[in-house]
């Protein structure tokens, strides 16, 4: 039987009351019947007792940290192979990949439940354009990718897609409008993160609207615990699912479902794998993979202490270079051994200017305040691997993320890279192109790596040493 809208009322004002949080209730007067429902129910999703323990740790200030950074190691990592060995071991890799990806045992994941809010967009950042030539929209891009290698492997891949409050409804009709870009809708399957809430510096709660707190993503380590909330993790478990494909939207660049880098995740039993490229310098803004003990792990950038960041080795290389690039093989065991085991990830704090309800009045004005926001990161599970795998990636074939509205790391310079990308392959195929500004753009459904480029073109065209003539 539902309870009575005044019994909950009581209910929520004490147990808020009793956590030093009765503020939350001060527009309560002011508000309409509906507005009030509404905001107890968003009120009675609230975990209290968490909330309680993340503000008493961010008064304590003590810094949150998967690894311990006194007896932080570089992480050991498979290097690019550069030695016939090495690229033997790399072609078996890729044999065991491309066989779990025939038997139908891998899904791909994508994070895009952020805000985006160094862009400043007004839509999920997966609609972002990012085509070279075409325009295509970061989502259309990977999706082409997933859709080319299951037509590649004759298999059925899930493309899962991580959204939050924030993201889940505009990126729901984005792809409904676009058909999933010829993914069967059985196989897209959205599911969404939880929402924090924020506090101020004395840990009281903010408010967004008079009848609303302010939430935000709860991380992407909130992927971990929306599978098995979602039933997501059912799911793979009964479609035969055995490893996860993980990666970020804002990377065009990445080899979705790479099968090398899968097999060397399978062949060596790992439980989570990461793939790394070697920090451009000191300052680079990306977490290195490090390890403290037998324990691998992430030390993000705004953690890695500046002498450490900036440590040498004896060839003058970057002691902490293995920047990671947000790309993990996850088995689905090892998701389901974390739920069963209990295990929470930490929560990481972001001091952030937050637009909220100021106190006076009748609540209408917002304003900007100093808050804290709380966010589980998906690589604080590598240490809890039994067994983690780190492999070297060659930047300028998987890594250009977008970050910011202009400069560095922009959706601009992820074109230029992807151009730059394309051009390296038909320059392989035995072409030259004209021109420094040249656009280039090679769909994943045409190739999605140079060797299938050079093949395909050798067989589809007949070369010739000025230009291509189509056959
Ligand atoms: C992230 C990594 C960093 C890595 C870099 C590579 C973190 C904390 N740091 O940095 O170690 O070197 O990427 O590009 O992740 N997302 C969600 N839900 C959330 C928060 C984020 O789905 O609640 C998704 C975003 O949509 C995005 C991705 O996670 O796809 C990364 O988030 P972002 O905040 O951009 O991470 P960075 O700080 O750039």
């Amino acid at each position: 039987m539902m309870e009575p809208l005044a019994q909950s009322e009581a209910r929520l004002r004490h147990a808020f009351a009793a956590a030093g949080q009765g503020h939350v209730f001060r527009f309560w007067p002011s508000l309409a019947p509906p507005a009030r429902e509404r905001f107890l129910a968003q009120l009675e999703s609230i975990d209290l007792a968490l909330l309680a323990r993340l503000v008493q740790e961010m008064k304590g200030g003590a810094p949150v940290a998967a690894l311990d950074l006194e007896r932080l190691a570089p992480a050991p990592f498979i290097a690019l192979p550069d030695t016939p060995g090495a690229r033997r071991g790399e072609s078996r890799a890729r044999r065991a990949g491309e066989e779990l990806l025939r038997a139908g045992k891998v899904a791909a994941l994508v994070v895009a439940g952020g805000q985006g809010s160094r862009l400043g967009l007004e839509v999920p950042k997966g609609c972002l354009p990012i085509g070279p030539v075409s325009g295509c929209s970061l989502f259309e891009w990977h999706f082409a990718k997933v859709l080319a290698t299951r037509l590649r492997v004759g298999a059925d891949i899930p493309l899962l897609i991580l959204t939050s409050a924030a993201t889940d409804a505009a990126t729901r009709s984005f792809l409904a409008d676009r058909r999933c870009f010829g993914l069967p809708e059985r196989d897209v399957l959205l599911f969404r993160q939880g929402m924090l809430p924020a506090v101020d510096g004395a840990g009281r709660l903010l408010l967004s609207a008079p009848d609303s707190l302010f939430l935000s993503p709860d991380g992407h380590g909130g992927t971990l615990a929306a599978l098995v909330r979602e039933g997501v993790l059912d799911e793979l478990e009964r479609r035969g699912i055995e490893q996860i494909f993980y990666f970020q939207v804002d990377n065009p660049l990445v080899k979705v479902l790479d099968p090398t880098f899968l097999g060397r995740h399978v062949l060596a039993r790992s439980e989570m794998s990461s793939k790394v490229v070697i920090k451009r310098d000191a300052a680079e803004k990306v977490g290195v993979i490090a390890r403290a003990g037998r324990k691998l792990g992430v030390v993000e950038y705004s953690d890695l202490p500046r002498d450490l960041a900036e440590a040498r080795d004896a060839e003058g290389r970057l002691l902490f270079r293995a920047g990671s690039i947000a790309i993990h093989a996850i088995s689905v065991r090892f998701v389901r051994s974390l739920h069963e085991a209990g295990v929470r990830l930490p929560f990481h704090r972001a001091n952030k200017a937050i637009p909220c309800v100021g106190d006076g009045g009748e609540g209408g004005a917002i304003v900007s305040q100093d808050g804290c926001k709380f966010e589980t990161f998906v690589f604080d599970a590598l240490p809890r691997a039994r067994k983690a795998l780190v492999v070297e990636t060659d930047r300028a074939q998987e890594f250009s993320p977008v970050k910011n509205a202009a400069g560095e790391n922009s959706a601009e310079t992820a074109r230029a890279d992807l151009v730059r990308l394309f051009r390296s392959w038909v320059e392989a195929a035995g072409f030259r192109v004209e021109g420094g500004q040249a656009r280039i753009e090679i769909s994943p459904l045409f190739s999605l790596d140079q060797e299938q480029f050079v093949r395909r073109l050798r067989k589809e065209c007949l070369l010739c040493r000025e230009g291509l003539l189509l056959s």
